[in-house]
């Protein structure tokens, strides 16, 4: 089964919009198998963001992930890091559709609200960056039957 990570963002959380993101989500079918309000540390934020050290938005990037808390959730089924990623939006959320979680609630790539796993391999380098194995929980709901065709 494939996992995937989500943070909402230090602006999601101080605009109030735990709930919003986390609904979407929820009400797109998603299973979500961790969850916690934590601080980003400055060791923690440069290794989720490695991949763009370097980049002239870099210390831009490290200041908002550690500037107040974040949600961080691991979401879990078939094909669930590009589920999430359309749920998203793009990474601008200018050029994000309406009706994604970017194009709805934000206008600056800065302030994106949101963050989704690129991709498998990332998906787990990013899982294990923000959950013990322990953290994860296995249970399935009646409802999948009406969500996923067997
Ligand atoms: P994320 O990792 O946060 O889910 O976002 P993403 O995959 O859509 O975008 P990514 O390329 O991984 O970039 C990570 C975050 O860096 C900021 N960014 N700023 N000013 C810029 O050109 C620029 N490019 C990226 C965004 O906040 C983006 O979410
Ligand atoms: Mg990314």
């Amino acid at each position: 089964m494939d996992r995937t990570l989500v943070l909402v963002k230090p602006d999601g959380v101080q605009r109030g919009l735990i709930g919003e993101i986390i609904s979407r989500l929820e009400r797109r079918g998603l299973k979500i198998v961790g969850m916690k309000l934590m601080q980003v540390s400055g060791e923690l934020a440069n290794r989720h963001y490695g991949e763009h050290e370097g980049k002239p938005f870099f210390a831009g990037l490290v200041g908002f992930i550690t500037s107040g808390p974040i949600v961080a959730m691991a979401i879990e089924g078939n094909n669930v890091v590009g589920l999430v990623r359309t749920t998203v939006g793009e990474t601008n959320p200018a050029d994000s559709a309406p009706g994604t979680i970017r194009g709805d609630l934000g206008v600056d790539i800065g302030r994106n609200l949101i963050h989704g796993s690129d991709s498998d391999e990332s998906a787990k380098r990013e899982l294990s960056l923000f959950f013990t194995e322990g953290e994860l929980v296995d249970y399935s709901r009646d409802t999948d039957p009406w969500i996923i065709e067997a």
